[in-house]
C-alpha cells in the first residue's frame, strides 16, 4: 500500500465528513484532549496548553503515513471539529491494526461515533485492506463497550500490558 500524501483520504456518511487535522483545529483539540470525562477512560496525558495541542497536531500531521490515518470529525456543512478518530498500531504486512476515537461530550448519544467508525472500518476493509481491527477500551467504558459490540467486535479473553482494566476487542473481516 502506497498513501498519496497529497490525497488525504476525506470520507463522508448521512451525516459527517471526516478530515485532515489542522493547526487551525488546536483549539477544539485542546478542549478534547483535556475534557475530563473525554478523558476518564483514557491513557493519555491531558493537554495543559494550547501550545501542547500545536505540538500534538503538528506531531500527528508530520507522521501522517501508510501506518497512521488521523480523521477529524465534522458534521458536514460546518468545518468544526466534535472528535476525532484514527487508525494506528499497523502490524501483520499492513493487514491488521487498531482504531481509536473520541467524541465531544455534546455530541455523544446522537449515534455520531457508531456512523464514523462504520465509515472508517469499511474503508480499512475496501481501500486498506486490512482484515483485523483491534480496539482496546478499559473495562467500565461502558459507551466504547456498547459501541464495539454493535459494530460486531468480539471481546478477546486475553490480558493486555499486564493491566487488567484494558479489555481488548476485535472484528475479523
Ligand atoms: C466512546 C464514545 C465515542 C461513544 O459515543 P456515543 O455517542 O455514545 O456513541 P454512538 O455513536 O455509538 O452513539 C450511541 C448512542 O446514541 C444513540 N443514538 C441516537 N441516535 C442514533 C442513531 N441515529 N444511530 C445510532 N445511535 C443513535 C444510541 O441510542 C446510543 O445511546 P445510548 O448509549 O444511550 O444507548 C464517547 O463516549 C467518547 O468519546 N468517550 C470518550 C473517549 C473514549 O472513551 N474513547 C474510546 C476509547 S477506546
Amino acid at each position: 500500500m502506497n498513501r498519496d500524501l497529497q490525497n488525504f483520504p476525506i470520507l463522508r456518511t448521512e451525516r459527517l465528513t471526516l478530515r485532515k487535522l489542522s493547526k487551525k483545529d488546536y483549539q477544539e483539540i485542546f478542549q478534547l484532549r483535556s475534557d475530563k470525562e473525554i478523558n476518564k477512560f483514557l491513557d493519555r496525558k491531558p493537554s495543559k496548553t494550547l501550545e501542547h495541542s500545536l505540538k500534538f497536531i503538528s506531531n500527528i500531521i508530520e507522521n501522517e503515513s501508510d501506518t497512521l490515518f488521523y480523521w477529524v470529525i465534522t458534521k458536514t456543512g460546518e468545518d468544526k471539529l466534535i472528535g476525532t478518530i484514527c487508525l494506528f498500531e499497523f502490524s501483520g504486512n499492513l493487514k491488521k491494526c487498531e482504531v481509536g476515537y473520541e467524541l465531544r461530550t455534546d455530541n455523544q448519544g446522537q449515534g455520531i461515533m457508531i456512523e464514523a467508525v462504520r465509515e472508517v472500518l469499511e474503508y480499512a476493509m475496501t481501500t486498506l485492506g486490512i482484515k483485523t481491527i483491534n480496539a482496546r477500551t478499559h473495562k467500565d467504558n461502558q459507551s466504547s463497550t456498547k459501541l464495539l459490540e454493535k459494530l460486531n467486535f468480539k471481546k478477546l479473553d486475553v490480558a493486555i500490558e499486564n493491566n487488567s482494566n484494558v479489555v481488548l476487542f476485535r472484528l475479523n473481516f
